[in-house]
């Protein structure tokens, strides 16, 4: 019997047009092994800014909860984001934020991949350290390693089109959803 294809939500931490994330999570369904499913979670660049005296007389916003389900449904998450000022960027933290205050909480007990691009030496690796805090923080299984770090971005994808053209990332890449494909099915008993 052939192993049941697993579903991936992969989330974007940048809204920039020409972001190299947004082109790194273009790139993973041609890398990934046959038996993961990519698919681009629904935005949450709509997601108003957290207050929680808003949340308790308006409730969940339906974008958030849209959200929510997508992560839900996925048998694993991967977020492809940049770093901002040593961090994660608002935005998506916003969003982890308000699916955190859910009853049944998404990223709870869900595997979990970080990548990151970024223009510096480190390739976002603090932001990811700070990711890993955060969705640890509401139970998310973070996935340890192969990790993916894509430093000095420009020169890794194509500047017109913006494909991924370094071989090394792509190896890297490649590594990282070959050994996420086997902690998925082994944290979710899928054979
Ligand atoms: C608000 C802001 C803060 C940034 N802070 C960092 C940082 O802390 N570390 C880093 O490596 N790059 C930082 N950068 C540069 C980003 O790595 C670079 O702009 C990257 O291309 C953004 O990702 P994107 O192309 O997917 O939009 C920052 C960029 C912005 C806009």
């Amino acid at each position: 019997m052939p192993d049941k294809t697993l579903n991936i939500a992969v989330i974007c931490g940048s809204l920039r047009k020409a972001s190299y994330n947004a082109a790194l999570a273009r790139a993973l369904p041609a890398l990934a092994p046959a038996g993961l499913s990519l698919t681009s979670a629904p935005p949450w660049h709509t997601f108003p800014v957290y207050n929680a005296d808003d949340h308790a007389s308006t409730g969940i916003p339906a974008d958030v909860t849209t959200w929510a389900d997508a992560i839900r449904a996925a048998d694993g998450v991967i977020i492809v984001s940049p770093e901002y000022n040593w961090s994660i960027p608002g935005g998506l933290k916003n969003a982890i934020d308000w699916v955190s205050r859910l009853k049944d909480v998404p990223f709870k007990d869900k595997p979990v991949a970080l990548q990151s691009c970024s223009g510096g030496l480190l390739g976002g690796g603090r932001m990811q350290y700070h990711l890993r805090m955060s969705l640890t923080a509401i139970d998310a299984l973070m996935f340890g390693k192969p990790e993916v770090f894509v430093n000095f971005s420009a020169k890794k994808f194509d500047e017109k089109t913006l494909a991924l053209t370094d071989q090394p990332t792509i190896d890297m890449v490649k590594a990282q959803l070959g050994a996420f494909e086997k902690f998925v099915r082994r944290v979710s008993g899928s054979s």
